[in-house]
């Protein structure tokens, strides 16, 4: 790659990021609406689901479910369907915004040395009887929320209530009848930040508390499943205004280290606060973006917009930085604690057909006819449609579960 071309990359992420990270007030109405969604059924519901793991489900010794390949499965994927999931927000719905192909849907992941077992929603709600799985974490993040909501409203009976409420910074799906809920709780650095107001915030002004997590944990600490993940709002401009200590003392630090340094304060965290034996902890790394289609396709000079098909062979995007992902690696490996790495990057990277493109949103609206006809400077290449690319992220975080819950 040219050195102009690598300016021109950092200048384009820039601007990516921009226009992709924020979020409209519009939203909030939508979520009231849906609020409520299901709350009229009084009918009280048992269901006994039978928790029997067959071999097949069982993820073979050694197997690494993160290498692999996408198959084409048209019979299976994708495993709910878009107009079924009444909790999707406009920013996943690619069909309904106007995406005229939806090859995108119809792929499974599977791993070389093993099948990964087939999603099963009221196996999942009974692993979660009388618990909270939390996700947290920023917008790509919540699309993964949205996933496993979506996934596992698919599987339940009619008559079994569910509800979404929207308590800012929060989201909780709720199935009532398994005391059990999926949340989401927005912190797009996981540690405090000024942009951690659920609405207003903006990437262009960032400024993160490298040593304070506090406000946030507290919210976590209940959490039988935290499902943790950060990248893209470090990835602005390789340097980020921070504070360490002193709130008055602000000053730009090198992303790599500031990445480090709050990673390491929840590390703490995570090693003072939680019981292995009860709680379990997961750590999603980064989500890849498709900003630039000469990585894939030498000599175009596009985006993720058309793409229709993943790549074949092997393919590591420059937006995915290895230097983060060394410290991810290095972090979590120091704690006592356990942290299960749902390491989806390479899995993700082959994905360029996957993300919204210009069926979705900006600043919480639709984009207009003219919008969508500009893909250059309006494509998404960093969310994801739904179904899609995150359904899989939970297929391998079920597998992992249920494969605890066997183990008893
Ligand atoms: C899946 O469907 C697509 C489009 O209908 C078709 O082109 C493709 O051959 C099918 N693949 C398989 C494996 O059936
Ligand atoms: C419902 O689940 C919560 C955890 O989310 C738990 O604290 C509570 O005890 C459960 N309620 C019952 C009746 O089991
Ligand atoms: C948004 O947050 C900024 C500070 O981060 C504040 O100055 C501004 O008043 C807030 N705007 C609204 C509409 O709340
Ligand atoms: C840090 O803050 C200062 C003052 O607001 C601003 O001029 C500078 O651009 C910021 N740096 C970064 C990396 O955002
Ligand atoms: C930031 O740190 C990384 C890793 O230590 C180094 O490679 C990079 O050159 C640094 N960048 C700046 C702008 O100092
Ligand atoms: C997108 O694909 C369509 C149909 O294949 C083609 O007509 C159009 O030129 C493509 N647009 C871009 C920007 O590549
Ligand atoms: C994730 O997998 C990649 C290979 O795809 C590897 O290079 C990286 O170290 C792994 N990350 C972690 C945190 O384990």
């Amino acid at each position: 790659m040219t050195m102009q071309q690598h300016r021109r990359m950092d200048v384009l992420f820039r601007l990516a990021l921009v226009s992709v990270l924020a979020l409209g007030a519009a939203r909030v109405t939508l979520d009231n609406l849906r609020k409520n969604l299901g709350e009229t059924r009084s009918h009280k519901y048992t269901i006994q689901v039978p928790i029997e793991v067959s071999e097949e489900e069982a993820i073979e010794d050694g197997c690494n479910v993160f290498e692999g390949k996408w198959v084409r499965d048209n019979a299976s994927y994708p495993l709910y369907r878009e107009d079924s999931c009444p909790f999707l927000v406009k920013q996943t719905t690619c069909l309904k915004n106007g995406r005229p192909d939806s090859f995108y849907q119809n792929w499974r992941w599977r791993p070389h040395a093993c099948n990964l077992p087939r999603f099963d929603g009221l196996k999942l709600i009974e692993i979660l009887r009388d618990k909270r799985l939390m996700f947290v974490g920023d917008s790509v993040q919540r699309g993964m929320f949205e996933s496993m909501v979506c996934l596992v409203q698919y599987a339940l009976p009619n008559d079994v209530k569910r509800s979404l409420q929207r308590i800012p910074p929060r989201k909780i799906f709720k199935v009532e009848e398994f005391n059990a809920s999926i949340e989401y709780y927005w912190a797009p650095f996981i540690i405090e930040s000024i942009s951690d107001h659920a609405t207003n915030h903006t990437v262009l002004k960032r400024l993160v508390k490298l040593d304070s997590v506090a406000k946030h944990s507290k919210e976590w600490e209940g959490a039988d499943i935290l499902i943790f993940a950060s990248y893209v709002w470090w990835m602005y401009k390789p340097t980020i205004n921070a504070t360490f200590g002193s709130l008055d003392n602000i000053q730009e630090y090198n992303v790599t280290t500031a990445y480090r340094l709050a990673l390491e304060t929840w590390a703490n965290w995570i090693d003072s606060s939680i019981n292995p034996r009860t709680q379990k902890i997961f750590f999603v790394t980064m989500s890849p973006t498709h900003l630039w289609s000469w990585e894939w396709k030498p000599g175009t000079d596009g985006n993720c917009f058309n793409e229709t098909h993943p790549i074949e062979g092997s393919y590591w995007g420059t937006g995915s930085n290895l230097d983060i992902m060394g410290i991810v690696e290095d972090v979590l490996g120091r704690l006592k604690v356990k942290v299960n790495v749902l390491n989806i990057t390479q899995l993700s990277e082959f994905r360029k057909d996957g993300h919204t493109s210009v069926y979705g949103e900006r600043k919480g609206k639709l984009l207009t006819k003219e919008q969508r006809a500009d893909p250059k400077n309006f494509a998404d290449c960093i969310h994801w449609c739904l179904p899609g690319v995150p359904d899989t992220w939970n297929e391998i975080l079920y597998a992992l579960l249920l494969q605890d819950y066997r183990a008893g």
